[in-house]
């Protein structure tokens, strides 16, 4: 045990671990990732915020995208075009092959393990259409999404812990990952966290730390997303100097249900749900005449808010839509969509089999993140080397940003996302790892400037209430870096979010004790969303165009001239945010496929 005293006065002891790998988050794709790590005989430890099963991907609902063909013609060639149709032509495209084609074998090794997949009559993975996947290079609707009723998420989630504990592998349940311990090189050494349960820090020194932490939905008022889901990992690496990438793009689904904004599987639309607006009219065929109510996500939302703006919107103060499933039948309701019955049940009070349920876009997805390539290594890029890696460090799931998702995630991409790349994660570790290879010493004091901010928040005695000033956050980023967005009102939330940055050093944490401190987590938490906040709102304002999840009022149309480029944010500790680009990769990764031309996107 070490002790580091800091400049308060106060010390703290830190217990010190070794392993060869440390997964920081057990959703999805951390949990791929410490299960195909343990199998390669690499000494992993998985810390997380919360017990494995309550991640966030436990929420996810319709499906994992795969071009299995089990209910109709299917070939990955066609997700992929889908894929990059999808995402606006922003996806790196040698990702995006290498996702589609590893998805087949990524759902049948599920199947395998145990995932309890609903069936066709004659037994194989059930599918169900998805918006934006498609046969044929964009013909006609695909049956792509393999589901697990309406609880998909659940059940991989379920099967991955389970398949974890055959491993060797360690969880360190209910920590809260406090930084990255980087070198002066610039390489990752491993992580500094905190146990919630009985208080103590501790070190984990590792020859590769992998980020798994989700993504960022609790920085908006209405979304989707856990209370969990803070951003903690993307703040990490934004604390050790490193980028993030693409934030600007922000996924709305559009069914939330109105106003408590839980979601409503897109699946209900995949097997026969319609959108209605206060008229009665079916308003997607107006839009996207082919693909009506199963269009990409970016584009039905647009469309719901445009209803509304317009004043077709329902109810007393018309601002919802209306999703019908009382036609699909009680039996198909209660044996394809359970959950969703449920939740409409309990959120808005309806009985699905015989009426409709008010709905409206909510935050879902981050398709931006922590920039890798395709074997999921962190980059640290420059200008002369924009594929440069920061070594010993890896990001999965939607912490990252492949991309694969470009400016515009497909619904069932996500489970996808985080089972292939997980996978890969740890074929790649295992190549460039050796287990118990020995590892220099970490300096005594690493990690004494997070302990540092650490201790000065957790007896932070200003005037401000956490949760006044995350509340705040929150309305801006509701209102300013919503579906529509305007250069004006964006310079406006960009101004508001240095302010509220500047209230941080403000705050009180009325709790000092360092076990179950709660308010100390969210006074923890809410640093984070504000770093993954600012960063979202400087990279908005400063893309002068319209691509996928970002629509811009004073710049409506796509500009691959001057647009197709990621986004790179760096944020100091003051909340200063620079940017920087990097091209996007219109290559592809073998020659079975050839790259896809940026074109005109239509439904
Ligand atoms: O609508 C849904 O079931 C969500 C799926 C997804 O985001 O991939």
């Amino acid at each position: 045990m070490n002790a580091i005293t800091l400049p308060s006065a106060r010390a703290y002891s830190v217990v010190d671990h070794t392993y060869d790998v440390v997964v920081v988050g057990a959703g999805g794709s951390g949990l791929r990732a410490t299960l195909g790590m343990g199998a390669a005989g690499l000494k992993t430890a998985c810390i997380s915020k919360v017990f494995p099963t309550r991640s966030h991907t436990v929420a996810a609902q319709g499906g994992i995208g795969a071009a299995l063909g089990n209910m109709d013609e299917d070939d990955w060639r066609w997700h992929m075009y889908d894929t990059v149709k999808g995402s606006d032509w922003l996806g790196d495209q040698d990702a995006i092959e290498y996702m589609c084609r590893e998805a087949i074998p990524a759902v049948y090794e599920l199947e395998h393990f145990g995932v309890p997949f609903s069936r066709t009559e004659d037994g194989r993975i059930y599918q169900r259409p998805f918006g934006g996947h498609m046969k044929h290079f964009g013909k006609s609707p695909a049956l792509r999404a393999c589901a697990a009723a309406d609880r998909t998420g659940h059940a991989i989630l379920h099967t991955l812990y389970q398949q974890s504990l055959k491993h060797k592998v360690e969880f360190f349940v209910e920590y809260f990952a406090l930084d990255l311990i980087m070198d002066d090189e610039g390489a990752c050494r491993g992580v500094i966290a905190w146990c919630l349960e009985d208080g103590t820090i501790h070190r984990f020194r590792a020859q590769l730390v992998v980020l798994a932490t989700g993504g960022y939905g609790r920085t908006y008022l209405s979304c989707t997303s856990a209370h969990i889901c803070t951003g903690d990992g993307n703040a990490m690496i934004l604390r050790a100097g490193l980028p993030t990438q693409d934030m600007e793009f922000v996924q709305f689904h559009p069914t939330g249900i109105y106003p408590a904004g839980c979601l409503i599987t897109e699946g209900a639309r995949g097997e026969g749900g319609y959108l209605t607006n206060s008229e009665g009219e079916r308003f997607m065929e107006r839009y996207a005449p082919t693909a009506k109510d199963l269009a990409s996500r970016d584009v039905v939302s647009r469309a719901m808010t445009i209803e509304i703006n317009e004043g077709r919107g329902c109810g007393p103060h018309k601002d919802y839509l209306l999703l019908h499933l009382e036609h699909l039948g009680a039996d198909l309701l209660h044996e394809r969509l359970p959950g969703i019955s449920e939740t409409a049940k309990i959120f808005a009070g309806v009985d699905v089999t015989k009426e409709p349920i008010p709905v409206l876009p909510t935050v879902h997805y981050n398709m931006g993140g922590i920039p890798t390539n395709y074997r999921t290594e962190v980059l640290n890029p420059t200008q002369d080397d924009p594929d440069r890696v920061a070594p010993g460090l890896m990001a999965v799931g939607e912490a990252a940003c492949v991309s694969v998702h470009g400016a515009n995630r497909l619904g069932t991409n996500s489970l996808v996302d985080l089972v292939v790349f997980g996978r890969a994660a740890a074929q790649r570790a295992a190549e460039i790892l050796k287990p118990g290879a020995a590892q220099p010493p970490l300096p005594p004091k690493a990690g004494e400037q997070t302990l540092d901010r650490f201790d000065r928040t957790r007896h932070a005695h200003g005037s401000t209430r956490v949760a006044a000033l995350r509340l705040e956050m929150q309305r801006t980023m509701q209102r300013h870096a919503a579906v529509f967005r305007k250069s004006e009102s964006l310079k406006e939330g960009v101004a508001k979010l240095h302010k509220l940055w500047d209230g941080l050093d403000d705050i009180a944490v009325s709790d000092h004790s360092l076990i179950w401190n709660s308010d100390l987590v969210e006074a923890l938490e809410l640093q984070n969303l504000m770093a993954n906040a600012i960063t979202t709102m400087v990279s908005a304002e400063a893309r002068h165009e319209s691509r996928g999840a970002h629509a811009h009022d004073d710049y409506p149309e796509r500009d691959d001239t001057n647009w197709l480029k990621h986004t790179l944010s760096w944020c100091n500790e003051k909340g200063e945010v620079k940017l920087g680009y990097r091209p996007v990769k219109l290559r592809t990764l073998t020659n079975e496929v050839s790259v896809i031309p940026p074109a005109k996107r239509v439904y």
